[in-house]
């Protein structure tokens, strides 16, 4: 077994209000309780952060955004800074999910400078990468991968490489039902895992690299059970705190 402790992070995309969040984790927090093996991060909506936050201080839940922008302040309408994550009490940040990628034109360019600026406020990068249908169909998988993780990660130090998340999210298995099999996530992760070995061997064995792509209660262990997958990164299956805490359970 590696030393990675396994993270199972709830992506809830635009969903839950400042309420809704709060009648979640109401119920959530109590079902987990405090001796969880695996490392649980809850990414709810910006307007519901601070709240969410405030809910999992005395828990060991944590809290991280979807999105950011790279500059700290500045004429960016609609944007939000790490700054402004910091002060709402989140500690990390989604970074590239392909719904962001494809329905809002988030480039690799981007990603570039969005991840060190989180690094370097202290938020921890939950970076996302994977191919599409077509792509793997073509056999391009490990070459979009490769070239997603290259461009995403390029100025970050490789002392810094341990410290951030990667999700591998096959774009075909989000929101499809249609889970990669264990073979299929274990063969990805392990490509990524050689890409970050090849810039510095003891980030590749400490650098977690989750899966996400219809995980649910029925198929966590079996993807969970698997040496090179490190957590999971759930959608639609979050959305429920009966069925996200199977899949934390499935996790301990
Ligand atoms: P899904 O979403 O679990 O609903 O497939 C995963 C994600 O988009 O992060």
């Amino acid at each position: 077994m590696s030393e990675r402790q396994l993270l199972v992070a709830a992506n809830w995309k635009m969903h839950k209000t400042v309420a809704d969040a709060e009648g979640f984790l109401g119920d959530f927090l109590p079902r987990i309780g405090d001796d969880v093996a695996a490392e649980v991060v809850i990414c709810p909506p910006f307007l519901a952060l601070r709240t969410a936050a405030e809910h999992c201080l005395r828990s060991r839940v944590r809290v991280a955004a979807q999105n950011m922008h790279f500059e700290a302040e500045g004429a960016f309408t609609g944007e939000v800074s790490a700054r402004m994550l910091r002060e709402a009490g989140v500690d990390g940040v989604l970074l590239g999910h392909s719904e962001r990628r494809g329905h809002f034109g988030e480039t690799d360019e981007a990603l570039r400078l969005k991840v060190p600026a989180a690094l370097n406020a202290r938020l921890q990068p939950i970076l996302c990468v994977g191919e599409t249908e077509e792509q793997r169909d073509g056999g391009e998988t490990e070459a979009v991968l490769s070239r997603q993780l290259e461009a995403d990660l390029a100025d970050v130090a490789d002392a810094e490489l341990a410290e951030m998340v990667v999700a591998y999210e096959p774009i075909w298995a989000i929101g499809t039902g249609r889970t990669a099999s264990p073979d299929q996530a274990e063969d990805a992760i392990g490509h990524l895992r050689r890409l970050v070995r090849k810039r510095d061997a003891e980030a590749a064995e400490r650098i977690r690299i989750i899966y996400g792509g219809s995980v649910s209660p029925e198929n966590a262990s079996e993807l969970l059970g698997r040496e090179e997958i490190d957590g999971a990164l759930v959608g639609g299956a979050s959305l429920d705190q009966a069925s996200f805490a199977e899949i934390v359970m499935a996790a301990s």
